[in-house]
């Protein structure tokens, strides 16, 4: 099938853009390669997406984790970053895409956070796909920000420490007001969140793929899009054909 029309449609898919560097290893190529690669497939993923319905989309761009890589590949990420964003930004404006960005936001160097802000403030009342961008971001983290705000409102008794709950802590994290992921696609055939949306995917469906990110495309989406169709999402309750059978 090339087209997942009669398939369910996730609300929100996240995506582990990962085996940039392996992708240009086997080829004999530098990892930057790789990276740019990877670029070619986010447009074609943002593509598909959208033209599915798809309502939110969550690219794991780079990790909190990431600035331990070598000095030359970190700034080859950023150069990319802030290249897609100069190129693409008008393009994603006029597709009435909304962009937004979570992570750690403070001391971010030079003019990566200022094209970041202009990128949301810009697409701010669009209605179609949200395109989520996690830079710089680190689950551990995120929760540890939300944690010490709630705990400043404590403090400054705006807040009493019996109101939190898993809601409030939803909402003081970065993704407030996105819902959480249905469906987390990682890709390179590692199987592991690497610190991504924790809290959030409590109950998403993970699909991992032995693909590279740079070979991901369309029908890799759609083939994803298949499986999470064909899972049976519980919640800790019963499937609906479970809950026939006990009523029947
Ligand atoms: C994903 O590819 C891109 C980022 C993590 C920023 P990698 O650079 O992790 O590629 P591998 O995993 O080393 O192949
Ligand atoms: C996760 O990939 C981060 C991104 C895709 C941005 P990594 O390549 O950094 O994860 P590990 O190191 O294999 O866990
Ligand atoms: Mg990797």
């Amino acid at each position: 099938m090339a087209n997942p029309e009669l398939a369910i449609i996730p609300q929100h898919v996240a995506i582990i853009m990962d085996g940039n560097g392996r992708w240009a290893n086997k080829r004999g190529l530098p990892r930057t390669v790789g990276h740019s690669k990877g670029v070619e497939a986010v447009r074609e993923t943002v593509r598909a997406a959208g033209a599915v319905g798809v309502k939110y989309l969550t690219l794991f761009a780079f990790s909190s984790e990431n600035w331990g890589r070598p000095e030359a590949e970190v700034n080859d990420l950023l150069g990319l970053l802030r290249r897609f964003i100069r190129r693409d930004l008008a393009e994603l404006h006029r597709e009435n895409i909304r962009i937004r960005v979570i992570g750690e936001r403070e001391n971010l160097r030079g003019d990566i956070l200022p094209l970041l802000v202009e990128a949301e403030e810009t697409t701010r009342f669009n209605t179609a796909l949200t395109l989520v961008i996690a830079f710089n971001y680190g689950a551990r983290d995120e929760i540890a920000r939300a944690v010490a705000k709630l705990a400043r409102d404590v403090e400054a008794g705006r807040l009493k420490a019996s109101d939190i709950d898993a809601d409030r802590i939803s909402q003081s994290l970065d993704t407030a007001g996105i819902p959480d992921p249905d469906l987390i696609i990682r890709t390179s055939g590692e199987e592991r969140l690497s610190n991504f949306l924790l809290w959030q995917a409590a109950y998403s469906e993970l699909v991992f793929l032995p693909d590279y990110w740079p070979d991901f495309d369309r029908n890799l989406f759609y083939d994803a899009l298949r499986v999470f169709a064909s899972r049976d999402r519980r919640f800790g309750g019963l499937s609906n054909k479970a809950a026939a059978a006990v009523v029947g």
